[in-house]
């Protein structure tokens, strides 16, 4: 009896909810050889914070013997040292990983480098079961991804979301004691219960309902951008960044990546610090404060989210500067002032190492310096304390010291999974671009004939509607829901589920006319930036250059004439598509396919993303569009495509200082556009109880 009337309640709202929206997703075909690996791959990945004695790969990972097998590594060296390492005792299970903390991030290395060594793919997987089933969780998480993504023979396999392996980082504490709740109840409610947190039953999946951090919740204005800061997509992808660019990891497995790598960076950071900052302006928080190390923090920061103890939060004016902060306040601003020092002086004289820095070549020796990537110290003995970004971010977080190597307070800012929640993130790395800006300030403006098309001009741009919205998205957190071993041998049934609403936009075309009295390979650059500051006044692109997100670039053959281009949305470079579920991902690999994007495209920014939010009214902003003369990539550099065009640094011509006069070009266009933001206009009231018994999305599907 009692089942009947609680289903009765749960079914009744289920039927009300409209299921998120799904995309078509681009699939391709693989042979057997690579599902198999691909399976395999993926099924150690299944309820990661359990020990699963029940599955098929146990008994292997608990029974292999690295060092009776050092000779089915390709570097005995580094066979031997990890061995050193797990006999003196690893890092213990189920405690929190950071890679911020010296012991932890040495461990992970050593078995990063047994994955990375073994010589083929057997003894890789052999290998990864093995630590699967003795070592921490995240510690071998975080060495198993970077691994499949550097060994040459499983760079290509898809892995699943971040945000599936430990949805607890992306997810409020709130939904997981619902969905804790959920399952030792099995979904048996009070309707109430039900209705005011926002919880459905539908077809075996069961659905919770999560808010982002907001203003109401926290008293910090700050909080209206949690639609952006705790994006899952936006959390993922700059997961993906550090995982394919370790700071500690010399090879790259791109040939000549290296060589691209200092503009890469400076690109990475620049766009997503641009990015935050379109939101700010629309949301009227104005320009991203700047904060000293003398001074006490401003920006507070109340986080939601907890593994094993609650993430660490941080009080409005922080008071940084204390003493036992001291030696590291002051290893900071040195290492501030040095890099002044030696700017003014011309060139870089340290590590054995000399940098003319009035040269532009020199942004590979100045990402390396603010990135502090392991290649910087190449002629120094190895001291792992000094990472500029490693001890400001620490110190911003303001954790406590830990009081032994391996049990930390878990916060936001040292996490790479949830970086980019709290506010000092960004204020943060504009400082670091701070200073590649004044280093910037160095080189001479792009000239007239520099920038000049000749024979090319854009006639005229038109552009849709740019429209955002907000739109519900379900993904799945069963991963970090512990089950029985039976439960796991009769396969439950149940999915637990978030459901979100995340920014996204309607596609839009671009339409470029151009007339052209040269048939000619050109590259086109699509920017967008602001139009006003935050008190109104209109922008000059002298001061505002670094403030540009690039849209899109594309390499097109212009005929002579007139030429019309349609570039639409959906084709932009450097998005990607939404990844797809591991339930999703099982269901294709049986058809022998992958998904695309997730194979290819996995490290671009989620499409969704690219427009900042707009606002009912339309908030203004500016669109450029730039072509100019292509160069292809030399011989050997083709794998490069998929990052840039040619050899130009990445947001050229927004790469430098800028000189107005210059940019009055036939071939650099500019143009005002506005930004609508249709339907609710908070994120959270989609959550809310008025939404379930009519819920539906305001803004049309397309
Ligand atoms: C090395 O790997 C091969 C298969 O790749 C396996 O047959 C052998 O048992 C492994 N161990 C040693 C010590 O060679
Ligand atoms: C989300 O936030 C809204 C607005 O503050 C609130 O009314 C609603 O109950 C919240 N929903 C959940 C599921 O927490």
């Amino acid at each position: 009896m009692k089942t009947v009337l609680i289903l009765a309640a749960v079914v009744a709202l289920a039927v009300a909810g409209t299921v998120p929206h799904k995309h078509e997703v681009g699939l391709k075909s693989v042979d057997a050889h690579y599902i198999e690996h691909q399976t395999k791959v993926i099924d150690l990945l299944e309820s990661i914070g359990q020990y699963r004695k029940d599955a098929d790969w146990f008994k292997l990972g608990y029974e292999y013997d690295v060092e009776a097998n050092i000779d089915n590594y390709t570097n005995k060296k580094a066979v031997e040292e990890f061995l050193v390492y797990y006999k003196s005792g690893f890092m213990p299970k189920y405690k929190t990983f950071s890679v911020f903390y010296d012991e932890m991030r040495e461990e992970a290395i050593a078995l990063f480098k047994l994955f990375y060594y073994a010589k083929d793919f057997e003894t890789f997987y052999k290998t990864a079961a093995f630590a699967r089933v003795h070592c921490n969780d995240g510690q071998f998480l975080y060495a198993y991804y970077i691994a499949i993504y550097q060994r040459p023979d499983t760079q290509t396999l898809v892995l699943p979301a971040p945000y599936e392996m430990f949805p607890q980082y992306f997810v409020n504490t709130k939904t997981f004691l619902k969905a804790y709740r959920t399952k030792m109840q099995h979904g048996d409610f009070d309707p109430a219960y039900v209705a005011t947190h926002g919880i459905y039953h539908e077809n075996g999946k069961y659905v919770f309902y999560s808010n982002y951090t907001s203003p109401w919740l926290t008293g910090s204005v700050e909080d209206k951008l949690s639609y952006f800061t705790e994006d899952i997509g936006m959390n993922s992808y700059y997961y993906y960044f550090q995982i394919l660019y370790p700071f500690w990891w010399k090879e790259n497995s791109i040939p000549h990546f290296d060589e691209m790598r200092g503009d890469y960076f400076y690109f990475f950071y620049q766009q997503l610090i641009a990015q935050y900052y379109l939101n700010r302006l629309s949301n009227g928080l104005g320009e991203i404060p700047e904060f000293s190390w003398y001074k006490p923090i401003e920006t507070g920061y109340y986080c939601q989210l907890s593994t094993y103890y609650p993430f660490f939060s941080r009080n409005e004016y922080y008071h940084i500067n204390k003493v036992e902060n001291d030696q590291y306040i002051q290893y900071l601003s040195n290492y501030e002032q040095s890099f002044l020092y030696y700017l003014e002086q011309g060139h870089f004289k340290a590590y054995n190492q000399e940098i003319d820095l009035r040269n532009s070549k020199a942004i590979d020796f100045v990402s390396k310096y603010w990135f502090t990537t392991v290649d910087l110290y190449e002629k120094m003995p190895k001291n792992y304390e000094r990472f500029y970004e490693v001890i400001g971010l620490h110190l911003l977080s303001a954790t406590p010291e830990p009081t032994d190597k391996y049990t930390i307070f878990p916060s936001a800012l040292e996490l790479h999974q949830t970086s980019l929640r709290d506010p000092m993130f960004y204020q943060f790395y504009a400082r670091i671009l701070n200073y590649f800006l004044q280093w910037k300030e160095y080189l001479e403006p792009y000239s007239y004939s520099h920038l000049h098309f000749e024979g090319v001009k854009i006639n005229d741009v038109k552009v849709d509607k740019l429209v955002t919205f907000f739109e519900p998205y379900d993904f799945d957190i069963t991963n970090d829901l512990f089950h029985s071993v039976e439960e796991f041998k009769s396969n439950d049934p149940n999915i637990y589920a978030v459901r979100q609403p995340r920014l996204n936009h309607k596609p839009f075309t671009v339409t470029v006319d151009v007339k052209s009295d040269v048939a000619t390979d050109a590259v086109f650059k699509i920017f967008l930036g602001p139009k006003y500051d935050s008190n109104g006044y209109p922008l000059n692109i002298e001061d505002n250059w670094m403030n540009f997100v690039e849209l899109d670039w594309f390499v097109h053959k212009l005929t002579v004439g007139q030429n019309k281009i349609d570039r639409h949305s959906t084709d932009f470079a450097l998005f990607k598509e939404d990844s797809v579920s591991v339930m999703d991902l099982l269901k294709y690999f049986k058809q022998g396919k992958v998904p695309v994007d997730m194979s290819e495209r996995f490290f671009y920014q989620p499409q969704r993303m690219m427009l900042p939010k707009g606002t009912k009214g339309g908030f203004p902003f500016q669109l450029y569009v730039v072509v100019y003369p292509h160069t292809p990539l030399p011989q050997g550099w083709e794998l490069l495509k998929a990052y840039f065009p040619d050899m130009k640094p990445m947001s050229y011509p927004f790469d430098r200082p800028v000189y107005e006069t210059y940019f009055k070009q036939p071939n650099i266009y500019h143009e005002d556009v506005f930004i609508y933001h249709e339907g609710e206009l908070t994120a959270n009231f989609y959550n809310v109880q008025e939404y379930y018994p009519n819920y539906k999305n305001q803004v049309p599907k397309h």
